[in-house]
């Protein structure tokens, strides 16, 4: 694999209108085949509306962590702490530059934070048709614990497994 060496800073309210226009694009690249235009939208709006990345940038239980190559924003990584365990909750890369191993620098990044706030391991949920992804986070250490259907409102639901890694 081609490793590209990225620089990780954490998001600043600046960088909100940027996150959230990244995040449009790489989700459209991603999730069509997967899930329903509609529920993009929907999930888009959810977690990524400006006003819900500044919400996320004042709680002290959530890290919000971009990736750059030089000047060019290329991915983001968000942790929290949720329901008692270190979550890793969004993890979205440039098609550009997938599997060039930016996404495996800032799973490492998110994990020693993990380590470091002292939890065993760290958990995430994937769309169980997210093969890519799925492979991503096996190759990186990761297992799956459970299979699980969310309901996210609407007549929405993340039919999920929920993986982890233990540090
Ligand atoms: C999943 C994702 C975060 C991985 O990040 P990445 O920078 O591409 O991954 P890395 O380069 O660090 O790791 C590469 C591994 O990921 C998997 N992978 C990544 N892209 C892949 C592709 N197009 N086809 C198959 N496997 C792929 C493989 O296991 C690969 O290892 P290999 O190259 O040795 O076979 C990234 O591809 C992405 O943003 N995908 C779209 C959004 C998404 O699904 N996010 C996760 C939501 S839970």
């Amino acid at each position: 694999m081609n490793s590209l060496k990225v620089e990780i800073r954490p998001v600043t309210p600046p960088d909100v209108p940027a996150i959230s226009a990244l995040a449009r694009e790489i989700w459209q690249a991603s999730y069509p085949g997967i899930i329903t235009q509609e529920q993009i939208d929907f999930m888009l709006e959810q977690r990524y509306g400006h006003e819900r990345l500044y919400d996320d940038l004042e709680d002290l239980h959530k890290w919000l962590d971009q990736a750059f190559l030089g000047d060019r924003r290329v991915g983001f990584a968000f942790s929290e702490i949720y329901k008692g365990e270190f979550k890793l909750d969004k993890l979205y890369i440039h098609p550009d530059v997938q599997r060039q191993g930016v996404g495996g620098q800032l799973i490492t990044h998110v994990a020693a934070r993990a380590k470091k706030e002292g939890y065993p391991c760290v958990v995430l949920a994937v769309n169980k048709r997210n093969e890519k992804a799925i492979n991503s986070y096996k190759k990186y250490g990761f297992v799956v614990r459970e299979a699980i259907v969310d309901d996210i409102g609407h007549g929405y639901v993340m039919d999920d497994f929920v993986m982890e890694k233990k540090l």
